[in-house]
Order: C-alpha cells, then sequence, then structure tokens
C-alpha cells in the first residue's frame, strides 16, 4: 500500500517536472562535439558559461570551449601527441579512459597539470576500434571538473572495424551520445554530490532532437553522469543492436529492448531506421526498471536511504533523453546489419598467475555508512603515496570484486580491458560479452573478470582502481597499482632479498644488497610522479646508506644503475 502511494506520488511529481523541464527550455538540436584528428592535437582546458536556462549563464568548463570536449579520432597504430593546456585558475590532470597506455601517459592523479601548464603525453594507439573518452582525474577534484563539464569521446578505428559494413560517417550516421544529469544551486551554479541531479542532456544540449536519417544509424552512448545509472531503450520499444561494449567490438552483435549503462560505460548501438521516415521517437531512460541499489532506481538501500534521495523525480521515471526526427536516407546508406563482428579471444583461465580479490566496503560501520560511505577498497582508502598492488609485467590475472554495500558500485580499472566470467555465481549477460573496463556491481554480490597486464611496466608510476561514481572516488574509493617487470629488478629474488631498513625512514635508510658494490654506482631516487630528486647517498661494501632528510613524506622507488632496486617509505 505505502509503496503503492508512494509509487503515485512519484508518477505525479515526475509528471509535473517533466512539465516544468518543457517549459525551462524548448527543444534544442543535439549538438555534435567538433571531431579532430591527429596525429597531434591541441587541448586548451578552460572556464566558460553555458546557458542550460535561456538568458541564464552558468559557469562551466570545456576543453577548447565552454562545455564538453572535441571528439578524438584515433587510429590503432597511430603515434600521437596530446598537448593539454590547463587555462584554469586551478590544477586539473587528463585521463584517457580505456586506453591502454603506459601509466606516466594516464592522466591519473600523479600526472597533476599546474595552471598555465601543458602537459604532452605521446604515445602509440594500441587499443581496438571502439568508444573510449577522457576527463579529469584527481586530487578529489574528479566530480567537480567533470560536472561542470571536462569530458570527452575518443573514437579509436582499426582494420577489423574497417572492414565490417557499419555506418561510420560522423555526425551523419554516427552519432555520439553523451549522457549527463547535472546538479544546480539556487543560483544555477553546477553543484556536486546532492543526489538532486533534476537536469538532464546530451552532449550538454538540454531537451535535444536528432534529425537522423531513414537508414541503419550508429550511436555510441557515454554514460558520463557523476553517479546515475540508465537503462536506455526506445519509445516506441523496438529492438536495436549492440555492437560495442567499453572496449570494442563484439564477436556477435547482440540484439535488445534495453541495456543498462552504469557511469563510465560505453556501448554502441545500430538503429534500423530504414522503415521510419517521417516518424519521431525517443532514446528513454527506463529508470522504473531499475533495481533497488542502483542509483537512479526508485529506492537505494534498504535500511537507510541517501539523503536528498527520495525527492528526486528522475529516481525511477522513464523519461525521453533524446527524441529522433527519421528524415531522407543520405546517399550509399548502409540498411543491414552485419551478423557477426570481430575475434574476441579472451585469455584462458587455465593461464592465471594470481587471483586477486577487492572488497568495497564502508570506512565506518552504521545503517547509513552502508548507503553513504565513505567507502574504501579491501579496507583502505586512496592514497597517493601508497601503492596497493604490485603487479608482475605480463600477468595474467582474475580479480573478484565483492560489494559489502547496500548500494551498486560501477568498478573501473586503468590499464587494461578485462573480460567477465562471472556475475555472482552466474555467467555474464549477453550485453556484458565483450572488452569492458567497468562493471557495475550489486549491492552484496560478487564479479570476477580476467585480464592481462601487458606491455607497460613503470616501477614508480601507478595506474588506478576505482568506483566510478564520481564523489565516492574523490571521497577515497580509489587503489593503485604498478605494474613491475621483473627483469628489470635486481637482486629481488627469494634468496636475494633487499630490505631497506628503517622503512618507513626518518633520517638515514639502509638497504642491504648481498654483492659487494662499487662506490661509484649510482643511486637514484624517484618520487610516485616520476621525479628524479637529489639526495646524499654512500655506498660502502654491501651497504648503501641514503640520506632522506631533503624528502617530504611519501613513497619512493630506489634504481640502482638505472635499474629498480626498491621502494621506501619517508615518514617524520
Ligand atoms: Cu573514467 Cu579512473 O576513470
Ligand atoms: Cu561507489
Amino acid at each position: 500500500m505505502i509503496h503503492e502511494l508512494k509509487k503515485m506520488k512519484q508518477t505525479i511529481t515526475t509528471f509535473l517536472f517533466m512539465v516544468v523541464t518543457a517549459y525551462a527550455k524548448s527543444q534544442s538540436p543535439l549538438a555534435i562535439p567538433p571531431l579532430l584528428e591527429g596525429p597531434v592535437f591541441d587541448l586548451q582546458v578552460q572556464a566558460g558559461t553555458t546557458q542550460f536556462w535561456p538568458g541564464i549563464n552558468t559557469p562551466t568548463y570545456g576543453v577548447n570551449g565552454n562545455i564538453l570536449a572535441p571528439t578524438l579520432l584515433l587510429h590503432k597504430g597511430e603515434e600521437v601527441e596530446l598537448n593539454v593546456t590547463n587555462n584554469l585558475s586551478t590544477s586539473t590532470t587528463m585521463h584517457w579512459h580505456g586506453l591502454h597506455v603506459a601509466a606516466a601517459n594516464d592522466g591519473g592523479p600523479h600526472q597533476s597539470i599546474a595552471e598555465g601548464a601543458t602537459w604532452s603525453p605521446q604515445f602509440t594507439v594500441m587499443n581496438n576500434a571502439g568508444t573510449y573518452w577522457y576527463h579529469p582525474h584527481g586530487e578529489n577534484k574528479t566530480d567537480l571538473q567533470v560536472s561542470k563539464g571536462i569530458a570527452g569521446m575518443i573514437i579509436v578505428k582499426d582494420d577489423a572495424e574497417a572492414a565490417l559494413e557499419l555506418p561510420r560517417s560522423y555526425g551523419l550516421d554516427d552519432f555520439p551520445v553523451v549522457i549527463q544529469t547535472k546538479s544546480f544551486d539556487v543560483l544555477h551554479q553546477i553543484q556536486i554530490a546532492t543526489h538532486a541531479d533534476t537536469l538532464v542532456m546530451v552532449n550538454a544540449t538540454v531537451n535535444p532532437y536528432l534529425d537522423a536519417p531513414a537508414q541503419v544509424v550508429r550511436l555510441r552512448v557515454l554514460n558520463g553522469s557523476s553517479e546515475r545509472s540508465f537503462k536506455i531503450g526506445f519509445s516506441n520499444n523496438m529492438t536495436f543492436t549492440q555492437i560495442a561494449t567499453d572496449g570494442g567490438l563484439k564477436a556477435t552483435p547482440y540484439e535488445t529492448s534495453r541495456l543498462m549503462l552504469a557511469p563510465g560505460e560505453r556501448t554502441e548501438i545500430l538503429i534500423n531506421l530504414n522503415e521510419l521516415q517521417g516518424e519521431s521517437f525517443s532514446l528513454m531512460n527506463f529508470g522504473s526498471e531499475l533495481p533497488n541499489g542502483i542509483i537512479g532506481a526508485q529506492t537505494v538501500g534498504t535500511m537507510a536511504t541517501l539523503p536528498g534521495y527520495d525527492e528526486n523525480p528522475l529516481n525511477g521515471a522513464n523519461f525521453s533523453l533524446l527524441q529522433i526526427n527519421v528524415t531522407a536516407p543520405t546517399t550509399n546508406a548502409i540498411t543491414t546489419i552485419p551478423s557477426s563482428l570481430v575475434e574476441v579471444l579472451p585469455w584462458n583461465q587455465s593461464d592465471v598467475n594470481v587471483e586477486r580479490t577487492m572488497l568495497l566496503s564502508p570506512m565506518e560501520m552504521g545503517m547509513a555508512n552502508m548507503v553513504e560511505g565513505p567507502f574504501g577498497i579491501n579496507n583502505v582508502q586512496f592514497n597517493m603515496d601508497v601503492v596497493n598492488e604490485i603487479i608482475p609485467l605480463n600477468n595474467i590475472e582474475i580479480w573478484t570484486i565483492t560489494n559489502q554495500t547496500q548500494i551498486a558500485h560501477p568498478f573501473h580499472i586503468h590499464d587494461v580491458q578485462f573480460y567477465l566470467i562471472d556475475i555472482n555465481g552466474a555467467s555474464p549477460l549477453p550485453e556484458q560479452q565483450g572488452w569492458k573496463d567497468v562493471v557495475l556491481v550489486m549491492p552484496m554480490q560478487s564479479v570476477s573478470f580476467i585480464t592481462k597486464f601487458e606491455h607497460f611496466a613503470d616501477p614508480i608510476t601507478p595506474y588506478m582502481y576505482h568506483c566510478h561514481l564520481l564523489h565516492h572516488e574523490d571521497e577515497g574509493m580509489m587503489g593503485s597499482f604498478t605494474v613491475v617487470d621483473p627483469n628489470s629488478i635486481t637482486n629481488l629474488t627469494e634468496d636475494n632479498l633487499i630490505l631497506p631498513f628503517p622503512n618507513p625512514a626518518q633520517g638515514v635508510i639502509n638497504i642491504t644488497s648481498n654483492q659487494r658494490l662499487s662506490p661509484s654506482e649510482t643511486i637514484e631516487i624517484y618520487n610516485t610522479e616520476g621525479k628524479l630528486l637529489m639526495v646524499e647517498y654512500s655506498i660502502l661494501e654491501n651497504n648503501i646508506e641514503i640520506n632522506t632528510d631533503a624528502l617530504p613524506n611519501g613513497c619512493y622507488a630506489t634504481k640502482l644503475n638505472g635499474k629498480f632496486l626498491t621502494r621506501f617509505i619517508v615518514q617524520k
């Protein structure tokens, strides 16, 4: 009964809300971010303003513009250079979500870009054709900087994709669809971590429509929201075909009428508009179909709920994301959907070197903490100077993510794409089959994936894994890992172990090798950002003595003659 009443109230508020937003802004054509091609990209991160309501200027951030960022077109095998200039009056970072790059190029919290500075990672594109994205990632500012507008799509193309008959003309039959909801205070300033994200936008266009030709059309859908999940489908209930997951094309297309998309996830779908010229319908969110625990559902939590959550009329509601008007077909239109796509070869479970478990858990005990946090991973919170996992290069690993909270968390890992092997004891759904870098872990459930840590080793600079609910990430629901090449580590074998002493160090630290060293050998000390630091040291027979007085508290890596030797911590 109570549930029924609540539902009725919900329906009425949803209706009123939709009338109000409809008046707030009449329909606008969907903005299509400009497409940039390399090999050199100039990305100016800047502040500006955007009118989400007519006549009201809201301060926003963007790349080469007022809000959002250009779509970057990359080709597999191409050598690119991305010059990211920070014109904000605060530091930022830029992470290439889903791309397989060296840790120093990854744009995590350790690659901070100071005000006025330019960061210029260069790398070879190694990913398969697919839809990726880029956004800031650091210093507890991810949610604010993404919410204020810094987010862009990355399209990777390759030969396998080019060999298929697929729509691929950007803005003509191949469209970026960046779904976001945002929260505003009474002065129409963007605010975060409120659960009051009541404004829906696609490509930062409120109440958008798209004129799409009567043929097979490709939508690249990114959930770029801070915390809301969507269950997408169409108002006319037509089926559509999923062709790609986060990390590229699937083996077989999957026909369905609904797909779930958690924050950070991407999917590519084909919609068949061949027979629909002159018709209009909507890409919808079917929020009423999301189960308890997922932000976006009618309810989150059983014993406690999030403050402000129940008042948000979007929760549990079905609403339009993007109206689609079907227009005349283009010349050379694609009119069919391929029956198979590319080869997807996950690793073999019998080749697994290590299994790791990641517990998603509240850091404090209490019913409210089960939904509100603060949350940690394996009972610790993110620390810039700690490396949580050290992974040998070329390891094939199974990670099991166990959610011990009452809220669903989208777990994301950098560096790799993974393949899901187990969803709480069951096989992954067809829509989850393919390369992934984000997986939504339901309350009190576990998921397992298999992956391989290849090509890039760096004993100093870590990669991240974290919850992609951005305020959870900012609050510390994140860990770090380094990938280390065992062949570049001197003397780190079982019977030849090097242990710095005392560790953590105050003043002098000793590193003892069981080989005699010459006093002329070079010792280098690096911080977690990979910067070489000047320290005094001396070598006597098999002992290295390092004076740590000049080093701030933190974690450091030592190299002997250019090879990684060991790690130590300074704590004064
Ligand atoms: Cu989309 Cu670690 O981020
Ligand atoms: Cu989370």
